[in-house]
């Protein structure tokens, strides 16, 4: 069975570049299309209500866009409004939840990090998801700011160093040996983080994992594309340099209006 619409993958901005970065590696044919709402980012700290109706914004567009498949590339996003998004519409969501399982089963301390935004970690599914690890001491930080620095294109400055050590810190000091980050954001920090965390604590993300899944989905519901690798398709509706700087300039990236 073959399928060569494109898939469609949206973030809060810039930071779902890392989960379309691990799909793109493992299914080069095919043909896919981003979308980075930067202007309505961060959706951290927005209402459930916000993120639904940003979410389902996105959705629709890229519907039009004739999409057979949509990836929420945003921890906020899934775990606010995944559930609102598959009961709306019929094509098949994959969503980013935070790698608890993989850090709480391997965790040899039994007491993980995680860091992601406030959305996140207030919502339901994160917090229904938390509690099947009873065993496991859960340390939560809201990386307050981090979302919206990289957004600014400063991945580098001083002040997310500062930020990093402050929310790091503890977790360090409180002995997690898995730190798992919730944000699809936050892989663009790991050459940071990992200035600052010891060798032994390992850093989880989640692009991996969505990619696997948006492969299974393709396999045994909706059909690979049957061309060759495409050029992948970008959009955002602010301030397009970052998100050409993030993909080192090796896309072309349309600024429109959503
Ligand atoms: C945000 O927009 O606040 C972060 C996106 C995410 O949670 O992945």
């Amino acid at each position: 069975m073959n399928n060569d619409q494109p898939i469609g993958i949206f973030d809060s901005g810039i930071g779902g570049t890392s989960i379309w970065s691990a799909i793109h590696d493992l299914l080069p044919n095919e043909k896919t299309i981003y979308l980075a709402d930067s202007k309505n980012a961060p959706y951290g700290q927005k209402s459930k209500e916000e993120i639904v109706a940003l979410s389902m914004k996105n959705t629709d567009l890229l519907l039009k866009m004739n999409c057979k498949l949509i990836v929420v590339a945003c921890n906020t996003a899934t775990t606010n409004a995944i559930r609102e998004l598959r009961e709306k519409y019929d094509v098949p969501f994959i969503g980013i939840e935070p790698a608890i399982k993989p850090a709480a089963t391997h965790s040899k301390t039994q007491i993980i990090g995680i860091l992601a935004t406030q959305g996140t970690l207030n919502s339901e599914l994160f917090n229904k998801t938390a509690e099947m690890y009873q065993d496991t001491k859960i340390i939560e930080q809201v990386g307050h700011g981090l979302v919206q620095l990289i957004e600014n294109g400063d991945i580098n400055s001083p002040e997310m160093t500062k930020l990093l050590y402050s929310y790091l810190t503890p977790m360090i000091e409180a002995n997690i040996d898995y730190l798992v980050l919730g944000c699809s954001h936050y892989p663009y920090l790991i050459p940071q983080i990992k200035k600052i965390l010891p060798e032994h604590i390992h850093i989880i993300d989640s692009g991996e994992a969505v990619a696997k899944q948006t492969q299974k989905i393709l396999r045994e519901k909706i059909g690979f594309s049957s061309t060759e690798k495409s050029e992948p398709i970008f959009y955002v509706n602010s301030n397009p340099r970052v998100l050409t700087e993030i993909l080192e300039n090796k896309y072309t990236v349309e600024e429109i209006d959503f």
